[in-house]
């Protein structure tokens, strides 16, 4: 087992390069097993649930060959399995992507009920109505879900949730379909509209992705080709508040800066301040500005993204004045609450609601990353805190950050992994 020890008082200063997107190579990797040709795929981030997703293709037969840092060929020519290993694909959330990408390529498949971080609840219903609306049978009685179609047809699909995951599947389970599927209330998120460049730069005829209608007329087959994954909004948008939060000055490269708006907007309305180049960002809070506290809403994009409510929830226990942060996406996702009280935040929950009254300041103890972005918001809490911060459960943590605390020591901060001898009570 590892921990992190974070030592806080300090200010971010300098550039961080950010990696490619979590969210769109767990969409992008199995969307590969749509085409019989090679798919070069560049700008790949080296994190846990990238590496776990390719040995799943592997254990499918597919060719993984890794070229150089970021850059994987993959070629599932052979792959003649439609039935991925359940100890592999419970690990991960994204493995319920397998569903679309096999049923697409074989007609059938047999996947186990994915994992990923718990905030609650976490239905598939929708992807299932997806299925069965393209002519699929779905028999989920038991742990492994079970689908099969003699053929899949173009038809239209309505989410009354706006779902991600579900929105991929349709895609993926659509671009060998016969005709034409129109996809009603989907997500928009960035990760979608790369998926579907990627699909389309396969050959696949998918339009009005980024918008809630996409339209995906079938095609007979793909072919493979080279594409570069987009930068991950979530890791750059960490490293914002990041910054703010210990007063500093940080300049993100590799960013798209339209996709992280929603936070920018956020970062202004608190008194940072931000400058925009093509691909980059800098960020920083003038000598003497006073944070402020504020209200927000974790939204689907292109509102506020719940995947980075943790961290602003985080930043904002130290403004004077209340705040306040409504979870709009997830059933339980303030889990990592009490870990910040234990730090000395003042926060009410209820329900759906954090009611974040500031504090002085934060004081470093013991605490645990209950899931991946609470793991970045403990790292972010320890920077800001009085003393030392050491935080468990980081295994979290590296699923979905590439050399996480490597790009913070560069950035100035005291932070360093520790290897924990467990007490095995012998
Ligand atoms: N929902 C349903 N039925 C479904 C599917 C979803 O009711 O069949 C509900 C969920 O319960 C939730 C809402 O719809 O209330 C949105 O869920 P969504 O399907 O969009 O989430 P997801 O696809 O499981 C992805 C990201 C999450 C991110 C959410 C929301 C991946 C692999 N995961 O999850 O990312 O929080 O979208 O943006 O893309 C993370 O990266 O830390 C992470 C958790």
């Amino acid at each position: 087992m590892e921990k992190l020890v974070v030592k806080g008082g300090g200010r971010l200063n300098g550039e961080v390069e950010i990696s490619g997107a979590k969210n769109a190579a767990v969409a992008i990797i199995p969307a590969c097993l749509l085409t019989k040709g090679v798919c070069r795929l560049e700008n790949l981030p080296d994190i846990k649930d990238v590496k776990l997703f390719l040995t799943i293709l592997e254990n499918l037969h597919a060719k993984v060959c890794y070229i150089e840092k970021g850059v994987v060929e993959i070629d599932c020519t052979e792959v003649d399995c439609s039935e991925p290993p359940a100890d592999l694909t419970r690990k991960m959330r994204g493995s319920s992507y397998l569903m679309g990408a096999l049923l697409g390529r074989f007609r059938r498949c047999a996947v186990t009920s994915p994992g990923g971080c718990d905030f609650g609840t976490r239905p598939i219903d929708l992807h299932i109505k997806a299925f069965e609306a393209l002519g699929a049978e779905v028999d989920c009685s038991y742990d492994i879900i079970k689908i099969n179609a003699e053929n899949i047809t173009g038809s239209n699909i309505y989410f009354d949730v706006v779902s991600v995951g579900a929105t991929v599947n349709a895609i993926l389970a659509a671009v060998l379909a016969d005709g034409m599927t129109v996809i009603e209330n989907a997500a928009k998120e960035p990760h979608i509209v790369d998926l579907s460049n990627f699909l389309n730069a396969m050959g696949a005829n998918i339009r009005g992705a980024g918008t809630d209608t996409i339209k995906v007329k079938g095609v007979p087959e793909l072919h493979g080709g080279t594409y570069a994954i987009i930068p991950d909004q979530i890791e750059a948008g960490t490293f914002m508040i990041a910054a703010v939060a210990t007063k500093g000055d940080v300049t993100l490269k590799n960013i798209i800066p339209r996709h992280l708006e929603p936070i920018s907007a956020k970062m202004l309305e608190m008194g940072a301040r931000i400058e925009e180049c093509d691909d980059s960002l800098r960020i920083w809070v003038p000598e003497g500005t006073k944070l402020k506290s504020i209200n927000f809403t974790a939204l689907p994009y292109p509102g506020y993204p719940t995947d980075m409510q943790p961290q602003l929830v985080t930043l904002l226990t130290t403004t004077d004045g209340t705040s306040t942060a409504r979870e709009g996406v997830w059933d339980d996702r303030f889990r990592y609450v009490s870990e910040l009280r234990r730090m000395g935040a003042n926060i009410r929950v209820e329900g759906k609601l954090a009611i974040v009254n500031g504090v002085p300041n934060l004081m470093g103890t013991t605490v645990k990353a209950v899931d991946l972005r609470a793991g970045a918001a403990m790292i972010i809490a320890g920077l800001m805190a009085d003393g030392t911060t050491e935080i468990t459960g980081i295994h979290h943590i590296d699923r979905g950050y590439e050399n996480f605390e490597s790009k913070f020591v560069k950035l100035g901060a005291d932070i360093h992994r520790l290897q924990v001898i467990e007490d095995t009570g012998v």
